[in-house]
């Protein structure tokens, strides 16, 4: 290249990433493609694939290239990705609590890939922010967190684990001592305390852990026979560590449960943590959206009295991953134990409150992806009452699988679905006289039905017809099926009953 070239600012032939708009059409149409045909066959892949460790790579080579490959060739590659990969979309995928991508939500993420905004304020990202702020009001609503008289503030997380995180750092900056915002210090000669359930989420002992506060200082208060947290005990607890020099400064209360989908008395706790001046945090990852569900509604009442909640689009909206959401009451809070002056890079000059709006000061990221759009294109495609009706339909589909449990001779129910989430076993013919009349010993039948419960979860998983995860419950193996999937039907759940005796006789 000559100097004439260099100032007029020509690039080498063939070092400009841009393709020609013919290029541009047969990538696109070849990747729609893949896209449809994907959706349209979802419920007739294998849930999880034929495959074993090492085989995706063996399949389609791990060589970096150094010049580019042609397009058949990586489309051929990334079906060999999807034949190996486990279809969450699936019908019977019932493992964890995590719902199907839709079309709109998967092509919401596309767009906003290709315009790549970097969502770290309004100023990089003006109609983003908006965007962002609008679907944080409508998620608020949705859940009654929020109402005419009450409003509220948030973002967009990667998913419930970094809300809750975020959510007990702006607890503890705002409970813990006033110096501590500005020394990052506390006297941790003072144990500051949270309080949660046996069956809260691990994410936040972690994040205890994350925070320096360690995991022990997450107080473990025992469930009630309904796995909710037992309120008195709360209190006797708190009564206790106060009186041992602890410094309680946050309750976390569980609106659904991981493993069986139990939403704590969040009412009560709102009421302790009120008279124990407690930071009160819900963690709704999973459950909170089912509030959508008129029948369920109530369970949520005392939302509305929580200081923050997490809750996850990607768990029960129907949205792509990543999407969880931190919402909270006090944006001054959120404020406190965020935002940073020193840096000239994030200086804001803008003049009006809207423009000014940046949303490193209410979080730990500071590049963050465009998330809002998959959650606003998703509800405004299918609307509100489409979407309710699904998550209905869900809560509807485990209470049948709770019946037809119960109904069943060689099944026991081991948790009664609360939401959309229901554990079970299989006992086989010759342990249920034993098992009904306690002979044989109780511990030793629980340590058959539990190897023998894993062993048919593991057969189930590997068959590919059905996939369900397990949950320890009062100490007994529990197959566990979590239902947030618009695609599953009461047929799907009589076939995945089938297919586990089926496993079981295998074992035999
Ligand atoms: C109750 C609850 N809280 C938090 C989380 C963590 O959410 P994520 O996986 O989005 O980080 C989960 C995940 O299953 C959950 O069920």
């Amino acid at each position: 290249m000559n100097d004439k070239d260099q100032s007029s600012g020509i690039r080498k032939p063939g070092s400009s990433l841009d393709i020609s708009e013919t290029e541009m059409r047969e990538l696109a149409s070849q990747v729609t493609t893949l896209v449809t045909e994907y959706f349209a066959g979802v419920s007739t892949r294998p849930v999880f694939p034929e495959t074993s460790g090492g085989k995706t790579i063996g399949e389609i080579g791990v060589t970096l290239p150094v010049e580019g490959e042609p397009l058949d060739r990586l489309l051929h590659d990334c079906r060999v990705i999807i034949e190996n990969s486990r279809q969450n979309g699936h019908p019977r995928f019932f493992g964890y609590v995590a719902s199907p991508a839709t079309p709109p939500g998967a092509y919401a993420d596309l767009i906003a890939s290709t315009l790549n905004t970097n969502l770290t304020s309004w100023r990089s990202g003006p109609a983003a922010t908006e965007i962002e702020r609008t679907v944080i009001n409508w998620l608020a609503s949705l859940i009654g967190y929020s109402n005419e008289t009450h409003s509220a503030h948030g973002l967009l997380t990667s998913g419930g684990s970094m809300a809750n995180l975020t959510a007990l750092l702006i607890a503890h900056r705002a409970k813990a001592d006033s110096e501590v915002g500005a020394t990052g210090l506390w006297n941790s000669s003072v144990p500051m305390t949270i309080y949660a359930s046996d069956q809260i989420h691990m994410s936040i002992p972690k994040a205890a852990d994350i925070l320096g506060l360690g995991r022990a200082q997450v107080r473990v208060v025992d469930s009630d026979d309904r796995f909710r947290m037992n309120v008195p005990l709360l209190r006797e607890t708190l009564t206790n560590d106060l009186r041992n020099g602890m410094k309680p400064f946050c309750v976390v209360a569980s609106g659904g449960t991981v493993n069986t989908g139990a939403v704590d008395p969040l009412e009560e706790i709102a009421a302790v943590a009120k008279e124990f001046d407690l930071w009160f945090h819900i963690d709704g990852a999973y459950g909170a959206l089912a509030a959508l569900d008129e029948k369920k509604r109530s369970l949520f009442r005392g939302i509305d009295l929580a200081d923050s909640v997490s809750l996850d689009p990607h768990k029960w909206l129907y949205v792509p991953i990543d999407s969880g959401c931190l919402l909270f009451r006090d944006e001054a809070r959120a404020r406190a134990a965020f935002s940073f002056e020193g840096a000239d890079y994030i200086k804001v000059h803008e003049q009006t409150e809207d423009e000014a709006f940046a949303f490193w000061n209410y979080g730990p990221e500071l590049s963050r992806r465009f998330r809002a759009l998959k959650i606003w294109l998703t509800l405004r495609y299918y609307g509100v009452r489409r979407i309710s009706q699904s998550i209905s339909e869900d809560n509807a589909l485990a209470a049948y699988l709770g019946e037809q449990v119960e109904a069943a001779p060689d099944f026991e129910l081991l948790a009664s679905p609360e939401l959309s989430i229901c554990c079970f076993r299989y006992v086989p013919p010759g342990l249920q006289p034993k098992l009904r009349t306690g002979n044989g010993g109780d511990a030793a039948i629980d340590t058959q039905l539990d190897q023998l419960n894993t062993s048919i979860m593991n057969v189930v998983q590997r068959g590919g017809r059905a996939y369900l995860s397990s949950a320890t419950i009062r100490g007994k193996f529990a197959l566990r099926a979590c239902i947030t999937n618009f695609r599953t039907t009461r047929a799907d759940i009589d076939l995945t009953l089938e297919i586990i005796r089926e496993a079981a006789l295998g074992l035999e």
